[in-house]
Protein backbone atom coordinates (compact mmCIF):
# COMPACT_ATOMS: atom_id res chain seq x y z
CA UNK A 1 0.00 0.00 0.00
CA UNK A 2 1.94 2.99 -1.29
CA UNK A 3 1.88 6.02 1.20
CA UNK A 4 4.32 9.03 1.31
CA UNK A 5 4.20 12.76 2.35
CA UNK A 6 4.48 15.40 -0.40
CA UNK A 7 6.20 18.49 0.60
CA UNK A 8 4.01 21.47 -0.90
CA UNK A 9 5.60 25.07 -2.25
CA UNK A 10 4.91 26.52 1.38
CA UNK A 11 7.08 23.72 3.22
CA UNK A 12 3.60 21.88 4.47
CA UNK A 13 3.51 18.00 4.37
CA UNK A 14 0.88 16.53 3.28
CA UNK A 15 0.80 12.77 3.52
CA UNK A 16 -1.03 10.35 1.14
CA UNK A 17 -1.94 7.18 -0.13
CA UNK A 18 -2.04 6.22 -3.39
CA UNK A 19 -2.92 3.69 -5.18
CA UNK A 20 -3.86 1.96 -8.42
CA UNK A 21 -3.92 3.31 -11.71
CA UNK A 22 -6.49 5.07 -14.55
CA UNK A 23 -8.82 8.36 -14.30
CA UNK A 24 -7.42 9.88 -10.82
CA UNK A 25 -10.04 10.13 -7.70
CA UNK A 26 -9.45 12.29 -4.77
CA UNK A 27 -10.53 11.50 -1.40
CA UNK A 28 -10.90 14.05 1.07
CA UNK A 29 -11.83 13.46 5.13
CA UNK A 30 -14.43 14.51 7.29
CA UNK A 31 -13.75 16.29 10.96
CA UNK A 32 -11.74 14.87 13.17
CA UNK A 33 -10.56 11.97 11.29
CA UNK A 34 -7.66 10.89 8.33
CA UNK A 35 -7.17 9.27 5.40
CA UNK A 36 -8.13 5.87 6.56
CA UNK A 37 -11.56 6.62 6.71
CA UNK A 38 -11.86 5.59 2.70
CA UNK A 39 -9.93 2.46 3.33
CA UNK A 40 -12.98 0.35 1.80
CA UNK A 41 -13.50 2.92 -1.15
CA UNK A 42 -9.65 2.67 -1.63
CA UNK A 43 -9.52 -1.02 -2.37
CA UNK A 44 -12.59 -1.08 -4.03
CA UNK A 45 -12.01 1.57 -6.42
CA UNK A 46 -8.39 1.43 -7.22
CA UNK A 47 -8.43 -2.23 -9.23
CA UNK A 48 -10.12 0.14 -11.46
CA UNK A 49 -8.56 3.89 -10.90
CA UNK A 50 -5.56 6.20 -9.65
CA UNK A 51 -7.30 6.72 -5.78
CA UNK A 52 -5.61 9.25 -3.88
CA UNK A 53 -6.57 9.36 0.24
CA UNK A 54 -4.83 12.46 1.32
CA UNK A 55 -4.69 13.78 5.38
CA UNK A 56 -5.96 17.07 5.36
CA UNK A 57 -3.23 20.02 6.73
CA UNK A 58 -3.19 19.44 10.13
CA UNK A 59 -5.01 15.95 10.65
CA UNK A 60 -2.97 12.25 10.71
CA UNK A 61 0.76 12.88 9.45
CA UNK A 62 0.54 16.00 7.74
CA UNK A 63 2.08 19.15 9.30
CA UNK A 64 0.03 21.51 11.46
CA UNK A 65 -0.70 25.54 10.92
CA UNK A 66 -2.18 25.79 14.40
CA UNK A 67 -4.97 28.78 14.52
CA UNK A 68 -7.20 29.11 11.84
CA UNK A 69 -6.95 26.95 8.80
CA UNK A 70 -10.18 27.69 6.06
CA UNK A 71 -11.81 25.34 3.92
CA UNK A 72 -9.96 27.72 1.28
CA UNK A 73 -6.68 26.32 2.20
CA UNK A 74 -7.46 22.89 2.27
CA UNK A 75 -8.69 23.21 -1.31
CA UNK A 76 -5.53 25.35 -2.28
CA UNK A 77 -3.21 22.44 -0.56
CA UNK A 78 -5.06 19.49 -2.85
CA UNK A 79 -4.37 21.73 -5.91
CA UNK A 80 -0.66 22.35 -4.88
CA UNK A 81 -0.62 18.33 -4.63
CA UNK A 82 -2.07 17.72 -7.88
CA UNK A 83 0.59 19.74 -9.40
CA UNK A 84 3.35 17.95 -7.05
CA UNK A 85 2.02 14.76 -8.16
CA UNK A 86 2.07 15.96 -11.99
CA UNK A 87 -1.79 14.74 -11.85
CA UNK A 88 -2.57 16.88 -15.13
CA UNK A 89 -5.71 15.20 -15.60
CA UNK A 90 -9.02 16.74 -13.88
CA UNK A 91 -9.72 14.69 -10.99
CA UNK A 92 -12.89 13.20 -9.26
CA UNK A 93 -13.00 14.77 -5.94
CA UNK A 94 -14.77 12.30 -3.25
CA UNK A 95 -15.20 14.31 -0.03
CA UNK A 96 -17.19 13.84 3.08
CA UNK A 97 -18.53 16.30 5.40
CA UNK A 98 -15.77 18.56 5.99
CA UNK A 99 -14.23 16.70 2.73
CA UNK A 100 -17.15 18.29 1.18
CA UNK A 101 -16.79 21.79 2.57
CA UNK A 102 -13.25 21.66 1.23
CA UNK A 103 -14.86 20.39 -1.99
CA UNK A 104 -17.09 23.54 -2.68
CA UNK A 105 -14.32 25.42 -2.47
CA UNK A 106 -11.73 23.27 -4.48
CA UNK A 107 -14.38 23.49 -7.63
CA UNK A 108 -14.93 27.91 -7.19
CA UNK A 109 -10.99 27.91 -7.04
CA UNK A 110 -9.87 25.46 -9.00
CA UNK A 111 -12.22 24.56 -11.75
CA UNK A 112 -10.04 23.65 -14.58
CA UNK A 113 -8.83 20.29 -12.30
CA UNK A 114 -12.08 18.85 -11.48
CA UNK A 115 -13.98 16.46 -13.67
CA UNK A 116 -16.83 15.40 -11.12
CA UNK A 117 -17.82 15.52 -7.53
CA UNK A 118 -18.85 13.11 -5.33
CA UNK A 119 -20.39 14.60 -2.25
CA UNK A 120 -20.90 12.21 1.04
CA UNK A 121 -22.88 13.46 3.83
CA UNK A 122 -21.92 17.04 3.28
CA UNK A 123 -23.99 20.25 3.98
CA UNK A 124 -23.68 23.61 1.32
CA UNK A 125 -25.52 26.19 4.58
CA UNK A 126 -23.13 27.80 6.88
CA UNK A 127 -22.88 27.42 10.57
CA UNK A 128 -25.51 28.78 12.54
CA UNK A 129 -24.38 31.93 14.88
CA UNK A 130 -24.63 29.21 17.71
CA UNK A 131 -22.77 26.31 15.72
CA UNK A 132 -20.25 28.79 15.40
CA UNK A 133 -19.93 29.77 18.75
CA UNK A 134 -19.91 26.15 19.94
CA UNK A 135 -16.75 25.32 17.69
CA UNK A 136 -14.73 28.39 18.26
CA UNK A 137 -15.21 27.04 22.15
CA UNK A 138 -14.16 23.47 21.35
CA UNK A 139 -11.17 24.44 19.40
CA UNK A 140 -9.61 26.53 22.99
CA UNK A 141 -11.14 23.04 24.72
CA UNK A 142 -9.02 20.72 22.27
CA UNK A 143 -6.19 22.76 22.89
CA UNK A 144 -5.94 22.92 26.82
CA UNK A 145 -7.55 19.34 26.89
CA UNK A 146 -7.21 17.38 23.78
CA UNK A 147 -10.01 15.51 21.78
CA UNK A 148 -11.03 13.45 24.61
CA UNK A 149 -14.04 15.14 24.72
CA UNK A 150 -14.94 15.68 20.94
CA UNK A 151 -14.26 12.04 20.68
CA UNK A 152 -17.06 11.66 23.22
CA UNK A 153 -19.59 14.19 21.89
CA UNK A 154 -19.20 13.19 18.30
CA UNK A 155 -19.05 9.45 17.87
CA UNK A 156 -22.78 8.94 18.83
CA UNK A 157 -23.45 11.55 15.75
CA UNK A 158 -21.47 10.11 13.23
CA UNK A 159 -22.50 6.78 13.37
CA UNK A 160 -26.22 4.90 12.98
CA UNK A 161 -27.44 3.40 16.10
CA UNK A 162 -27.37 -0.17 14.58
CA UNK A 163 -23.73 0.54 13.33
CA UNK A 164 -22.69 1.11 17.00
CA UNK A 165 -24.53 -1.95 18.31
CA UNK A 166 -22.84 -4.44 15.48
CA UNK A 167 -19.44 -3.04 14.84
CA UNK A 168 -17.86 -1.75 17.88
CA UNK A 169 -14.63 -1.94 16.38
CA UNK A 170 -15.07 0.56 13.82
CA UNK A 171 -15.96 2.71 16.39
CA UNK A 172 -13.50 2.00 18.48
CA UNK A 173 -11.16 2.62 14.89
CA UNK A 174 -12.81 6.26 14.44
CA UNK A 175 -12.13 6.91 18.00
CA UNK A 176 -8.47 6.24 17.74
CA UNK A 177 -7.83 8.11 14.71
CA UNK A 178 -9.72 11.27 16.72
CA UNK A 179 -7.24 11.01 19.88
CA UNK A 180 -4.43 10.32 16.94
CA UNK A 181 -4.72 13.37 15.36
CA UNK A 182 -2.85 16.83 16.58
CA UNK A 183 -5.30 18.97 18.77
CA UNK A 184 -3.56 22.35 17.61
CA UNK A 185 -4.80 20.54 13.74
CA UNK A 186 -8.33 19.54 14.80
CA UNK A 187 -8.63 22.93 16.48
CA UNK A 188 -7.65 24.88 13.59
CA UNK A 189 -10.01 23.14 10.80
CA UNK A 190 -12.73 23.71 13.15
CA UNK A 191 -11.79 27.58 13.16
CA UNK A 192 -12.13 26.92 9.48
CA UNK A 193 -15.44 25.43 9.82
CA UNK A 194 -16.46 28.26 11.46
CA UNK A 195 -15.53 31.05 9.01
CA UNK A 196 -16.92 28.78 5.70
CA UNK A 197 -19.33 30.38 3.52
CA UNK A 198 -23.24 29.52 2.15
CA UNK A 199 -22.09 28.09 -0.63
CA UNK A 200 -26.29 27.65 -1.71
CA UNK A 201 -25.62 30.39 -4.49
CA UNK A 202 -22.89 28.50 -5.87
CA UNK A 203 -25.04 25.16 -6.93
CA UNK A 204 -26.60 25.89 -9.70
CA UNK A 205 -23.56 26.86 -11.48
CA UNK A 206 -21.57 23.71 -10.26
CA UNK A 207 -22.12 21.82 -13.65
CA UNK A 208 -19.64 19.03 -13.35
CA UNK A 209 -21.37 15.65 -13.16
CA UNK A 210 -22.08 15.28 -9.55
CA UNK A 211 -22.75 12.41 -7.10
CA UNK A 212 -24.90 12.75 -3.71
CA UNK A 213 -24.21 9.95 -1.15
CA UNK A 214 -26.43 10.06 2.12
CA UNK A 215 -26.81 7.95 5.30
CA UNK A 216 -30.51 7.52 5.37
CA UNK A 217 -29.78 8.28 9.08
CA UNK A 218 -27.44 10.90 9.03
CA UNK A 219 -27.93 12.97 11.86
CA UNK A 220 -25.63 15.81 10.68
CA UNK A 221 -26.61 16.61 6.96
CA UNK A 222 -30.15 14.67 6.19
CA UNK A 223 -31.10 13.22 3.43
CA UNK A 224 -33.74 16.10 2.61
CA UNK A 225 -31.15 18.55 2.98
CA UNK A 226 -28.78 16.49 0.40
CA UNK A 227 -31.81 16.29 -1.49
CA UNK A 228 -32.26 19.95 -1.91
CA UNK A 229 -28.80 20.53 -2.61
CA UNK A 230 -29.03 17.76 -5.47
CA UNK A 231 -31.95 18.95 -6.89
CA UNK A 232 -30.53 22.40 -7.26
CA UNK A 233 -27.46 21.55 -9.12
CA UNK A 234 -27.88 21.39 -13.02
CA UNK A 235 -25.99 18.12 -13.54
CA UNK A 236 -26.69 15.73 -9.64
CA UNK A 237 -28.37 12.61 -7.96
CA UNK A 238 -28.72 11.73 -4.56
CA UNK A 239 -28.01 7.94 -3.69
CA UNK A 240 -29.77 7.11 0.13
CA UNK A 241 -27.50 4.59 1.83
CA UNK A 242 -30.12 2.12 4.20
CA UNK A 243 -28.84 1.73 7.29
CA UNK A 244 -26.08 4.30 7.64
CA UNK A 245 -25.55 7.58 9.38
CA UNK A 246 -23.09 10.60 8.56
CA UNK A 247 -19.84 7.82 7.69
CA UNK A 248 -21.95 5.78 5.16
CA UNK A 249 -18.69 4.95 3.11
CA UNK A 250 -17.68 3.13 6.34
CA UNK A 251 -21.12 2.02 7.52
CA UNK A 252 -22.13 0.22 4.46
CA UNK A 253 -18.72 0.39 2.47
CA UNK A 254 -20.40 -2.28 -0.23
CA UNK A 255 -23.43 -0.22 -1.73
CA UNK A 256 -21.28 3.37 -1.24
CA UNK A 257 -18.77 1.32 -3.65
CA UNK A 258 -21.39 0.19 -5.68
CA UNK A 259 -22.86 3.95 -6.05
CA UNK A 260 -19.29 5.73 -6.90
CA UNK A 261 -18.71 2.80 -9.32
CA UNK A 262 -22.08 3.25 -11.08
CA UNK A 263 -21.29 6.89 -11.01
CA UNK A 264 -18.16 6.38 -12.05
CA UNK A 265 -19.12 4.29 -15.08
CA UNK A 266 -21.95 6.51 -16.35
CA UNK A 267 -19.87 9.80 -16.24
CA UNK A 268 -16.74 8.76 -17.87
CA UNK A 269 -14.24 11.39 -17.96
C1 LIG B 1 -17.56 16.05 9.50
O1 LIG B 1 -17.97 14.88 9.53
O2 LIG B 1 -16.63 16.41 8.77
C2 LIG B 1 -18.21 17.04 10.44
O3 LIG B 1 -19.41 16.52 10.92
C3 LIG B 1 -18.43 18.35 9.74
C4 LIG B 1 -18.99 19.40 10.65
O4 LIG B 1 -18.75 19.37 11.87
O5 LIG B 1 -19.66 20.32 10.13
Amino acid sequence: MPQYSVRLPDDGIIFLRDEGEGNPVLFVHGFPLDHSMWNAQMEFLSETHRCLAVDLRGFGQSSVEPGTFLMERMADDLAALLIALKIRKPVTLCGLSMGGYVAWQFWRRHPSMLARLILCDTRAVADTEDARKQRLEAALKLESQGAEFLADAMLPKLYATETRQAQPELIAACRAVMLANPPAGIAAAARGMAERPDVTAWLPKINVPSLLITGEKDAISPVEEMAAIAKAMPDAYQVVIPASGHMAPQEQPTLVNEAISEFLNRAKA
